[in-house]
């Protein structure tokens, strides 16, 4: 997508051949600034302290983190070492271990002086393909928006989170269908949950929209279930972490009440994903995906743009009381309306989801 009129991803290899260029994300929407990843550390920093984040985004800077380990060390024990390294880096996020287990078996039965070229070549593939699989989810999702169309009426949509572009190489999941539908000249409106309590929705999100001269308006996460219940809301498309092989769905947390309070109003709710977003050795996902708890600081603590221009952190709790800060939940497939991927649209069930993928059968 574009920054100020010019084509940008998420992430790439920079000039040198070496070291890797990504957006810092914890600046925005106050600042836009990229930064360079030279080694291991670098690409393990970024993403357990979210400089990056958004599932597709996240394996793809780990195999990008692959080969910056394999610079340093490229024997069998460097790739394990940095295998190691990258997944530990956030536990929810199938994405990862995805990726991560991709370049694996893609570079194990090279030879240590093989393995660089080759694990640059192979990162590039998966940012491509990450690119190309979002741009069909886009196109697979507009014809839901269009489904829901009424006359020249906006299309409200209502989404979570960020899964725009900014959490993927490019076009992103859930915001794929929206840019899709803006390209197409259909009238469409964005209600943007806030998503506390990091805010990728007023933040990123809102930003996104911004930049490509989307109708959107920005709302607290509580206000979904009210819009919905006064025919505010035609349709909710979110993004997700981790997709069980029989369809339920964990991301942002409070995406959850989000699929209640929609199945409770009649209004249909998608998720969008790519394929390596399917977590195919999982079946119960309330039971099996496991959920980052992250620091209560991010409860305590909000940040933002004071009005001299500077951004601060202010403390929004009592000193002392305790907070808990679970960052994502799983919404059982039975609230789902259907699945937007990559290779069309599927009810989320098992087979729904072998359908599009027969030779997980
Ligand atoms: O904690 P984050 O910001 O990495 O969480 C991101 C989300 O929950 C997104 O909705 C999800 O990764 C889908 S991204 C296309």
């Amino acid at each position: 997508m574009k920054v100020e009129g010019k084509p940008t991803r998420t992430i790439w290899l920079e000039e040198n051949g070496e070291s890797v260029g990504i957006i810092d994300q914890t600046q925005l929407p106050h600042r836009f600034v990229t930064c360079s990843l030279k080694n291991l550390q670098d690409a393990a920093h970024a993403i357990s302290e979210m400089l990056v984040r958004g599932a597709p985004l996240i394996g793809a800077t780990a195999a990008y983190g692959l080969c910056l380990g394999l610079r340093d060390d490229a024997s069998d024990q460097g790739l394990a070492t940095a295998y190691e390294v990258l997944l530990a880096t956030r536990p929810t996020a199938v994405n990862l271990r995805w990726a991560l287990d991709d370049m694996r078996t893609h570079l194990s039965p090279l030879g240590e002086g093989e393995r660089v070229a080759a694990a640059y070549l192979r990162a590039g593939e998966i940012c491509e393909a990450d690119v190309k699989a979002n741009r069909a989810i886009g196109e697979n999702g507009l014809a839901l928006i269009r489904a829901v169309q009424e006359g020249d009426k906006p299309v409200n949509i209502l989404t979570h989170c960020n899964a725009g572009w900014l959490a993927a190489v490019d076009w992103g999941t859930a915001l794929a269908p929206v840019f899709a539908a803006h390209k197409a000249g259909v009238p469409i409106h964005v209600w943007v949950d806030e998503t506390r309590p990091r805010n990728q929705g007023a933040s990123l999100t809102a930003w996104e929209l911004r930049e490509e001269g989307i109708p959107h308006t920005v709302i607290v996460d509580n206000a979904g279930g009210h819009l919905m219940q006064h025919g505010k809301v035609d349709l909710c498309i979110t993004g997700t972490d981790r997709t069980t092989a029989s369809g339920d769905v964990c991301n942002k947390i409070g995406t959850y009440l989000k699929a209640l309070a929609a199945f409770d109003n009649g209004i249909p709710f998608y998720v969008a994903l790519p394929g390596p977003t399917i977590d195919w050795t999982m079946v119960d996902g309330l039971a099996e995906i496991p959920i980052e708890e992250r620091e209560g600081t991010e409860v305590s603590h909000i940040s933002g743009l004071s009005a001299s221009g500077e951004v601060v952190r202010v403390q929004v709790t009592p000193e002392g009381s305790p907070v808990a800060n679970p960052a994502f939940d799983v919404t059982p497939a039975r609230l789902v309306s259907g699945l937007i991927t990559e290779r069309g649209v599927c009810p989320a069930s098992r087979e729904g989801l072998l359908g599009l993928y027969p030779s997980r059968r």
